[in-house]
């Protein structure tokens, strides 16, 4: 099999069509935003797949490309302004296949150091946008819900480490915007969350927090999770206030940049997130706005010690690792055995410089603010909320939930956009999350004036 010498496609020509396929595919413009299909008609199209004999490989890679790709969205398109999209560069995505080829296992310096040093690196580069000192490290995690869990369970660790005799923190604070893997977070680590009352922009601050933490008794608390642009509407906590009461009741300062901490790479907004560098941890998804493919959070800790403390998987197999005094990634996080997932990402930064970024975040910030404008000039929509960063909520005045809903079907059944409702208060609003540098202001104009 390794080899496939029963299949009458040769490796070289099996080679061929792979590369060829992911070289056409990036190259496409416009890409297809394709369209779910139902399992009735999956099974009659694609039938059986896995088979005693095997398919051989060019025909998996004819049923992949007519059948199974295109009932599969193309997260990248323009037009999918749904949930977070993921617009990766072409230098990541690339480089995703050479990943995939390396055989690189990323978990230890032992085993892959050099994927490693560049990972760092590029982890080093979000340090500094956040302001970080130089002992700050971390590790690139699949997503954001295990970057927060992990982050977590370091705090946890850490509070109960150094916790007054009998005191046993479980607690963690946040507010209600918070991504819903906060609390999925809790409910893994059994901890409980409190939730605080934002201010009149959905912010949390330490006035509210300070209230919260010396009802409760600070002691139970072992973290509050600030969110650096929630997912809903982009909002950032007062981190500044909210850095002075964690420092002020020694709790650790969490920060869910997963979608928002893109901006730190942005000069226009970076004065949103002052006191950012006051955090104990952080995350931001790659994934999300910064260009990388899935499956990409980059988790940092201030003092990566207390994380190797609480994360370090010990058993006997495993002594060569834990004994060395190495940089082993997965000391970091929830997971032991890791791919090098930073490494796209990584590559990608590495090709076009940090400049690059700077420059392409700012342009989705001018569509999504161009969004807005014409929000406002039209009649029949209506801003909801404040606009923070690249996402834009908005209702339709006089439309009902099934108004949205029909339009929002409408729209991805003729393969236009991808752009689905959200629910705000029990009220259903349009959304768009803005991370991809190719959707144009014509893009907006044109979904805006579907909804007419
Ligand atoms: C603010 C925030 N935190 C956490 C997450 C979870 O990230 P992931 O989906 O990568 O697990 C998201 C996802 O949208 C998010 O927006």
């Amino acid at each position: 099999m390794h080899g496939f010498p029963d299949d009458n496609t040769s490796l070289a020509e099996l080679a061929q069509i792979v590369l060829d396929y992911s070289k056409e595919r990036l190259e496409l413009d416009p890409v297809p935003l394709d369209g779910p299909r139902t399992l009735a008609q999956l099974e009659a199209t694609a039938g059986q797949t896995v088979t005693a004999a095997g398919l051989g490989g060019h025909a998996a890679m004819d049923l992949f490309a007519e059948v199974l790709a295109p009932a599969c969205l193309s997260v990248d398109h323009p037009r999918y302004l749904s949930f977070i999209p993921c617009a990766p560069t072409e230098a990541a995505a690339m480089f995703d296949l050479v990943v995939g080829a390396s055989s690189i296992y990323a978990g230890s310096w032992l085993e892959g150091s050099g994927a490693v040093y560049a990972e760092n690196q590029a982890l080093r580069w979000i340090s500094d946008l956040i302001g970080l000192p130089a002992e700050a490290g971390g590790v690139f995690v699949p997503g954001g819900t295990i970057g927060n869990l992990s982050a977590l369970v370091a705090a946890r660790t850490e509070a109960r480490r150094t916790a007054a005799e009998g005191q046993r923190p479980f607690r963690v604070a946040t507010t209600r915007g918070a991504h819903s893997s906060i609390q999925s977070a809790c409910d893994v680590m059994d901890a409980e969350l409190t939730t605080v009352e934002p201010d009149e922009r959905g912010r949390l601050t330490g006035e509210r927090l300070r209230e919260v933490l010396l009802e409760g008794g600070p002691e139970t608390y072992f973290a509050v999770v600030a969110t650096a642009g929630t997912t809903n509407f982009g909002i950032i906590d007062d981190l500044a206030s909210v850095a002075e009461v964690c420092r002020e009741l020694g709790i650790w300062f969490h920060v869910d940049g997963a979608y928002g901490g893109a901006g730190l790479a942005a000069p226009s907004v970076r004065h949103l997130y002052a006191g950012i560098e006051h955090c104990d941890s952080f995350i931001v998804d790659p994934h999300k706005w910064l260009f990388a493919p899935f499956d990409c959070c980059a988790l940092i800790y201030r003092n990566p010690a207390a994380a190797r403390n609480a994360h370090t998987q010990r058993a006997g197999y495993l002594d060569v690792l834990t004994a060395a005094t190495d940089w082993n990634p997965t000391d970091y996080s929830v997971g032991l055995t890791r791919r090098a997932r930073g490494l796209p990402f990584w590559f990608s930064l590495a090709t076009h410089g940090t400049e690059a970024y700077t420059t392409a975040v700012e342009g989705t910030l001018d569509v999504a603010s161009f969004a807005e404008a014409e929000i406002h000039r039209r009649e029949e929509l209506e801003l909801v909320g404040e606009r923070f960063l690249s996402v834009v909520v908005f209702r339709r005045i006089g439309w009902t939930a099934a108004d949205y809903a029909a339009w929002s079907d409408r729209i991805l059944e003729e393969e236009f956009a991808f752009v689905v409702p959200t629910n705000h208060e029990g009220e259903t609003l349009a959304r768009f999350a803005i991370v991809n540098p190719q959707t144009t202001t014509a893009d907006i104009a044109a979904i805006l004036d579907s909804m007419v």
